[in-house]
């Protein structure tokens, strides 16, 4: 089944842990949180003092992204305020491999992004070594902009990379992904859906989400009818 990844980054502060709750009840199982340094990206966002208070509201699979450069010098602090999993941009990094053992080390997972305009193959040597790719469908810095429509070939084509290579790696996609998109995104292979804007904004979390898992399921059935396990 696919997993959606709300994007903290769209919440109102006011009433966060409330949010986070709700989303998780949900159906939402990893909670998004996007570190943005002022310089990688252009915007500032929030760093681990947020991270160590919300990390007993929820349950969820906290999947962080970090938009910094040098990301090498903070992973050990991430995971200990509570991240399970550390996405970083190859963009930002200058030893790719020494950065994934750093993760790995601390004891999460590893993620690595790339932008709407790094070449997808950049990231070919390493699917065997991380277990997360996160494909941007919008420029990384800002939630609320439109799905790049170039990401669903790129999506495809990591799709069938990894299944002809037999991988576990999975996909994320980040960016503009909506109730209007998030079928084709899916359709397109990723694994998890990373949303912010249509989970946080205009109607109730919980309406928000259901759509989600209304598509996520919908998937599932048409793999089992094509994998023959149901008819
Ligand atoms: C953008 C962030 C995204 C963003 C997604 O740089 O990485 O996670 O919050 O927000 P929406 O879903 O609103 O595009
Ligand atoms: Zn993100």
């Amino acid at each position: 089944m696919n997993i959606l990844a709300p994007s903290l980054l769209a919440a109102d502060f006011n009433i966060l842990g409330k949010q986070i709750k709700e989303t998780e009840k949900a159906g939402a199982e990893y909670l998004h949180i996007d570190v943005m340094d002022g310089i990688f990206v252009p915007s500032i966002s929030f760093g681990m003092p947020l991270i160590s208070s919300i990390r007993d509201t929820s349950g969820q699979f906290f999947d962080v992204h970090l938009m910094i450069v040098e990301p090498e010098r903070y992973i050990r602090e991430f995971v200990e305020c509570g991240a399970d999993g550390i996405t970083f941009h190859l963009e930002a990094a200058r030893d790719v491999r020494q950065i994934i053992e750093a993760i790995h080390e601390a004891g999460a997972k590893a993620g690595i992004s790339i932008k709407p305009g790094t070449p997808l193959e950049a990231v070919y040597p390493y699917l065997q070594e991380v277990e997360l790719i996160l494909i941007m469908s919008v420029e990384p810095g800002f939630g609320g902009q439109p799905f790049m429509p170039e990401a669903y070939e790129r999506i495809r084509q990591l799709r069938n990379y990894i299944d002809k290579n037999k991988l576990s790696v999975k996909i994320e996609v980040d960016g503009g992904v909506g109730k209007k998109n998030v079928r084709e995104v899916i359709g397109a292979g990723a694994d998890i859906c990373v949303a912010g804007s249509a989970v946080f904004k205009k109607r109730s979390i919980s309406e928000n989400i259901s759509h989600f898992m209304a598509a996520f399921k919908e998937n599932e059935k048409k793999k089992m009818i094509s994998d023959g396990k149901i008819r």
